[in-house]
């Protein structure tokens, strides 16, 4: 059974729960918030809800309650590989279910059938300058696309409220299938003389990314982006990506704007873009030595840098408190794979030593690696070089897990999302007459 007829028998039971929540505990108050979180990035601030992934300070992400390891061995796998089909965790995350090898090939058929990119995306991508960053492409890309949105056109001729999530899910799984093949021809176009290699058909979604991009013949590689995709998926409803689309697609724009907006939210350095600055870092680090560092010398060289007021790439997380379960998947397939490589050296050393200098400098909240210590060492091992496109790949991952996000807010009828922002004088009216109540984080710039 298909993955609409699945999610359809699903919906009365889910719509019954929110409406109930909505109907008899509107008026129930979940949170307050604070000045500090008004100026400060809305932080912690419980505003919406996701059944579709929670990020668990201890445990990291559960994606639809499943903890990263759950995940890995639970989903179907590639026939022949130990790494699981990505049609699989599509299924899972809009379904609720854990799929059958059967529910897997059926979404990694679906994505084959709509795999086809329509030139006008070539056109895009080949009008702008090679220069261009790959996430702008990316983005582009996305937009060419949008004038083959099914929910739009269908909603320009009338269409009820209840039945938008069968669009917005149509849409979805004809954006994601051609996924890795956009990813492929940006890759191409930017630094391999703009080849192109077609899709094979007998390769799943995750082994077509690596086969369009010359590494058909490389398992491990393989192997490496159906672990990649499968953790970069989703990560909670309210980071910057998830948060942007979400909002977007509250307006009713279709799955392809929704997209692109939140990409453009992912090539952010603080969010996405994070993960080429930890290579960078790493390789910087190989250089300052010219040669891989000891122990001693290596503790000596983080300290210079935290003393320098910079920040160690690769730790710490604004959730997380503790080592992300997703860095110790690819740390586990690194130690099996390419467990010679230098820059792996470096990767382990910091684990072994920056939690400890982190702890000693007593600000961090999180010591432990996040995903982005580890990704760029593995694609730099396959010869995936260009920093630049890290995000590419995660975005190829994460637009799975938000056309998921947008299917599910249309389900439950989501309306359009508008807080209310105040005045500097109304915050000021409100504290008048107030003693000063301090609240640790100071006020610093
Ligand atoms: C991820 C990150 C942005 C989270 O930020 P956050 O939620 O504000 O983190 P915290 O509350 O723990 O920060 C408290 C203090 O510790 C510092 N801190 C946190 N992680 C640090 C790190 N890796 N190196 C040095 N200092 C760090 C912060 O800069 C902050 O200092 P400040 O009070 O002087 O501004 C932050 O840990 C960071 O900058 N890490 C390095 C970059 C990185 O890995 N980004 C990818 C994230 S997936």
């Amino acid at each position: 059974m298909g993955m609409k007829e699945r999610i359809k028998e699903k919906i009365p039971a889910w719509r019954d729960r929110v409406n109930r929540l909505k109907r008899d505990f509107g008026p129930f108050k979940v949170g307050e918030v604070t000045v500090e979180q008004i100026f400060g990035g809305i932080r912690g601030v419980q505003i919406s809800v996701s059944d579709i992934s929670y990020v668990d300070p201890m445990e990291g992400v559960r994606l639809r309650g499943y903890t990263i390891p759950e995940t890995l061995a639970l989903l179907p796998k590639v026939p022949g590989s130990a790494y699981p089909m990505m049609g699989g965790l599509y299924y899972l995350l809009m379904v609720d279910d854990m799929p059958t090898m059967e529910d897997a090939l059926e979404v990694e058929q679906e994505w084959k059938a709509n795999s086809e990119i329509p030139s006008c995306v070539f056109d895009v991508i080949h009008a702008m300058p090679r220069s261009t960053h790959a996430m702008t492409l990316f983005s582009q890309s996305i937009l060419a696309l949008q004038s083959q949105s099914v929910f739009a056109t269908e909603y320009s001729h009338g269409l009820a409220k209840k039945d938008y999530w069968e669009y917005y899910l149509e849409d979805g799984v004809k954006m994601t299938a051609k996924l890795p093949g956009i990813g492929a021809y940006i890759y191409n176009y930017k630094y391999q003389d703009g080849v192109y290699i077609p899709p094979d058909p007998d390769l799943d979604w995750s082994a077509n990314f690596a086969h369009m991009i010359g590494k058909g013949d490389h398992r491990e590689y393989q192997d490496l982006c159906r672990l990649f995709f499968v953790l970069h998926s989703d990560h909670e409803g309210a980071n910057v990506s998830a948060h942007t689309s979400h909002l977007v697609a509250s307006a009713l724009s279709d799955i392809y704007l929704a997209s692109a907006a939140g990409l453009n939210g992912l090539a952010g350095p603080l969010h996405g873009l994070a993960n080429q600055e930890c290579l960078r870092w790493l390789l910087n680090t190989y250089e300052h030595f010219g040669k891989l560092p000891n122990r001693d010398e290596f503790a000596q060289y983080v300290r210079d840098i935290l003393t320098n007021g910079q920040v160690v790439p690769g730790y710490g997380h604004a959730v997380l408190r503790v080592t992300d379960p997703r860095f110790t998947a690819q740390l586990e397939f690194a130690e099996k794979y390419m467990p010679d490589d230098e820059l792996l050296y470096l990767v382990k050393l910091g684990l072994d030593v920056i939690p400890e200098i982190l702890l000693e400098t007593g600000k961090a909240k999180n010591p432990y690696p996040n995903v982005d210590a580890i990704n760029g060492t593995l694609q730099h091992h396959y010869g995936v070089t260009q920093f630049d496109f890290y995000t590419v790949l995660f975005g190829i991952s994460r637009l799975v897990g938000i056309t998921t996000h947008a299917v599910w807010s249309r389900i439950f009828g989501k309306p359009i999302e508008r807080p209310k922002s105040l005045t500097t004088q109304m915050l000021e009216d409100m504290v008048e007459g107030l003693p000063p109540m301090g609240n640790g984080s100071g006020a610093k710039e």
